[in-house]
């Protein structure tokens, strides 16, 4: 038998292991309502399919689940799958239970017929040593859901977060993921609210790239359409982007997804230009692209969700450590 003391050690240890980040916002409150990644499981207990691939050799499928509940993904079923002939990855599952998969973007206004879809092989990265893949999105590619269910609405309250690759950017339009309009159009001001990295304006100091909030019509970084020299240009490999908004009420916080916590940039009202407050949120998801199917940006995706409800600071900081916990290395 253990002394009690090192058995609580281990007991605490292993609830900090176990707990995923989707197992985090659900304590907090605010549940997902969509959750995507090709890297790990983001609840404690998922075992079923991150993402699907698809082969250039015969068009044959199949699906990357985790290596073991709540674990990191096994990256060897997709080697010896693909070997010898390439992949793309065509779903990228939602491990809520709602179906809220993301698969290749329709046309919409801003480019018309279809996306690409990503490389499979193309931004290899390790979790707790562990190889696994992410999203590699050039400009042109990207992915979609129209019909999600869950997803905030009008001027509903939704949190989101995103790890990133912080030096995977450009300057066009829009590296995203979150909330945009079910059109494939953009239908106005304050119809999206998803997360945006990149060196676009109006940005922050220096020269980016920069955590904003794509509200559609304008990136934003503050309260004014301007720039807000709160917001920090991005040095670390790995990132976690956060945008939550509520009523009148927005924020942007970000830190290094592979050590310490995360920084607020801006938590305030409403941009003040019109079509913001209320906001019209649609509930579609996007991934790589604006709501417009905008398709020139280029960025790397690993994990993300959204929330029901605009969580809170506390559990944000939870989620962070399970990141970190999660050991993204190159
Ligand atoms: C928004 O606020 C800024 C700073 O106070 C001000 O310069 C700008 O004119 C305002 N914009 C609008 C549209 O009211």
């Amino acid at each position: 038998m253990l002394p009690q003391s090192k058995a609580l050690a281990l007991a605490g240890l292993a609830a900090t292991v176990v707990a995923g980040p989707c197992d985090i916002y659900a304590s907090g409150g605010t549940p997902c309502v969509a959750a995507h990644s090709t890297t790990r499981a983001l609840f404690s207990s998922f075992s079923g399919s991150l993402y699907q691939v698809t082969r250039s050799s015969d068009n044959g499928v199949t699906d990357i689940r985790p290596l073991s509940a709540g674990g990191v993904a096994n990256a060897a079923t997709q080697d010896s799958f693909c070997s010898g002939t390439s992949c793309t990855i065509s779903i990228i599952y939602d491990q809520t239970g709602r179906g809220n998969h993301l698969t290749r973007a329709p046309g919409g206004g801003a480019g018309p017929g279809s996306d690409n879809l990503a490389v499979a092989t193309a931004a290899p990265v390790h979790l707790n040593g562990q190889k696994a893949y992410g999203v590699f999105i050039p400009p042109g590619t990207g992915y979609r859901n129209d019909v999600a269910t869950g997803t905030a609405t009008g001027d509903g309250a939704q949190g989101m977060y995103a790890v990133l690759d912080g030096t995977h950017f450009n300057g066009d339009c829009c590296f995203d993921y979150g909330n945009a309009e079910t059109s494939n159009d953009d239908t106005g001001n304050g119809h999206m609210e998803a997360i945006y990295f990149g060196n676009a304006g109006p940005g922050g100091a220096g020269n980016g790239p920069w955590i904003m909030a794509d509200l559609e019509n304008g990136l934003f970084a503050g309260s004014t359409s301007g720039k807000n020299p709160s917001v920090p240009t991005i040095t670390d490999r790995f990132v976690t982007a956060i945008v939550k908004g509520q009523p009148n009420n927005f924020a942007l916080k970000g830190g290094n997804a592979a050590s310490g916590a995360l920084s607020t940039f801006y938590n305030g009202p409403r941009p003040n230009v019109t079509g913001y407050n209320p906001m019209k949120k649609e509930g579609a998801i996007i991934l790589g692209i604006g709501g417009d199917n905008s398709r020139r940006a280029q960025g790397t995706f690993y994990e993300g969700v959204m929330t029901s409800g605009f969580p809170s600071d506390a559990t944000e900081s939870s989620v962070q450590a399970n990141i970190v916990a999660a050991k993204y290395t190159t």
